[in-house]
């Protein structure tokens, strides 16, 4: 039996309802964007600086001494968690010669010290020790040179950062999407897929492609068989502050799809014998039967399958609930998981970029080891992902994401061609623009 309080709901139904369309300016999205330096120069200052980006996992900071470090373009953030409980952003460098402090994605530690002259700083970021003190004829710097802190906030289990000092509150920044994302139950995730691959194309090629599902048929062969992506068949949403969302349903193959039965239940076997359906109950015509009945089984057998869907409207129980969040974030909610996508500026080159998969998988309660549907394979909770990094082409993100990164490098060449001018869009397109619309607002700000 589960030990769920059914009366326990964590939040109100995610608000539906489609948002109106914004008014569009429609000018081209000029190819420039993708590989002038300049350009990522005033992206840089206008946007990196600006905007709210996630710097790791909450558990990863949930004890007195733990640390990440995460990257940014040229800068690296050092997050920690202090012996007040609190989760604090620093610059990571060194304020006695600008050395970076932590080198290391993670650890625990009592001070953070500099390996260059051993200055020595608590997790609060106020400097504790400083060797040959007496030597500073301009006083003792402890206390003073304090490490410099950016705003952190903690929220739907992530630990996010803003340069700004004087930025908008995440909440406010995320607009009402944040309400949304609070009917997952994003704490009791466990990561259990981690993959940076180092793309050698810009940036925003990444957003764009996470703000369209009109690629699906041709980039994701396989995916039209277990989920909608017409146009006609999803709802597209646009938000002042700047993000979109896209409810694709799933479960089923597409409005478009004529036959595929096999591959149809062939994706879905293992869901449907978990949620106690036969799948050759579905042969014979009936696969586009099979979403509102697993959302049934779903709804009447989960609390003793391990999963609370108290939160959940019936149709986020099979369907794919995409966002994209400004500038580079991007995201899929499943009922018992979710996929978070971003591409983090390169350092210097506008032509490359650090692209990051992260797979949040919600474990049943009880259960250590399950299956993951949309990664397909078996996780456990007692190993969470180990950071794979790479170059593009020697690591894999994953079967439906490799298939995008083989996009993304043949447009960074053909986005410099002599031969482009600029784009042509459909009409769910409007997200893409709507992207790059926001980019120019806030280059402009
Ligand atoms: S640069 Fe850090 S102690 Fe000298
Ligand atoms: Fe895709």
């Amino acid at each position: 039996m589960s030990d769920y309080d059914a009366d326990d709901i964590r939040q109100p139904l995610a608000d539906t309802s489609k948002q109106p369309e914004p008014i569009l300016r429609g000018t081209p999205i000029t190819p420039e964007r993708y590989y002038a330096k300049d350009f990522m120069d005033r992206e840089w200052d206008k946007i990196w600086t600006r905007t709210w980006q996630i710097a790791g996992l909450q558990r990863e900071l949930s004890k007195s001494g733990d640390y990440i470090t995460t990257t940014l373009g040229r800068e690296t953030i050092l997050c920690t968690f202090g012996d007040d409980g609190k989760t604090r952003a620093f610059y990571n460098v060194c304020q006695h010669r600008g050395m970076q402090l932590m080198s290391a994605p993670s650890g625990n530690t009592r001070y953070l010290t500099c390996p260059y002259h051993g200055w020595a700083y608590d997790m609060e970021g106020t400097l504790k020790f400083v060797p040959d003190v007496a030597d500073f004829a301009q006083g003792n710097p402890c206390g003073k040179l304090n490490l410099i802190e950016v705003p952190c906030e903690v929220w739907a289990g992530f630990v996010w950062y803003n340069l700004d000092p004087d930025c908008a509150p995440l909440r406010t920044f995320l607009g009402p999407i944040a309400d949304q994302i609070d009917s997952y139950p994003m704490e009791e995730m466990v990561r259990t897929h981690w993959v940076t691959v180092e793309g050698n194309f810009n940036w925003k090629l990444v957003q764009d492609n996470f703000s369209e599902s009109y690629h699906v048929p041709f980039v994701h062969p396989g995916a039209k068989f277990v989920i909608e992506y017409g146009y006609q068949h999803c709802q597209f949403d646009h938000y002042p502050e700047g993000h979109c969302r896209m409810f694709m349903p799933g479960a089923g193959p597409a409005e478009a799809v004529k036959g595929g039965e096999n591959e149809t239940l062939a994706s879905m076997a293992e869901e449907l014998k978990r949620w106690e359906l036969n799948p050759d109950d579905y042969r014979g015509g009936k696969t586009r039967n099979i979403r509102r009945d697993l959302q049934r089984q779903k709804r009447k057998l989960g609390l003793e399958k391990g999963f609370d869907f108290s939160s959940y409207h019936d149709d986020q129980l099979t369907d794919n609930w995409h966002y994209t969040i400004f500038p580079n974030l991007s995201f899929s909610l499943k009922p018992d998981g979710n996929i978070w996508l971003r591409a983090r500026p390169h350092e210097t080159d506008p032509e490359k970029c650090y692209f990051d998969m992260w797979y949040m998988t919600l474990f049943p309660k009880g259960e250590t080891q399950y299956y993951s549907f949309v990664m397909r394979e078996f996780v456990s909770i007692d190993t969470p992902a180990v950071h794979i990094q790479g170059p593009y082409g020697t690591v894999s993100a994953g079967g439906a994401i490799d298939e995008d990164l083989d996009i993304w490098a043949g447009q960074q060449r053909g986005l410099r061609s002599r031969g482009y001018k600029r784009d042509y869009l459909s009409g769910q397109e409007s997200r893409l623009r709507y992207f790059h619309e926001t980019l120019e607002d806030w280059l402009a700000k």
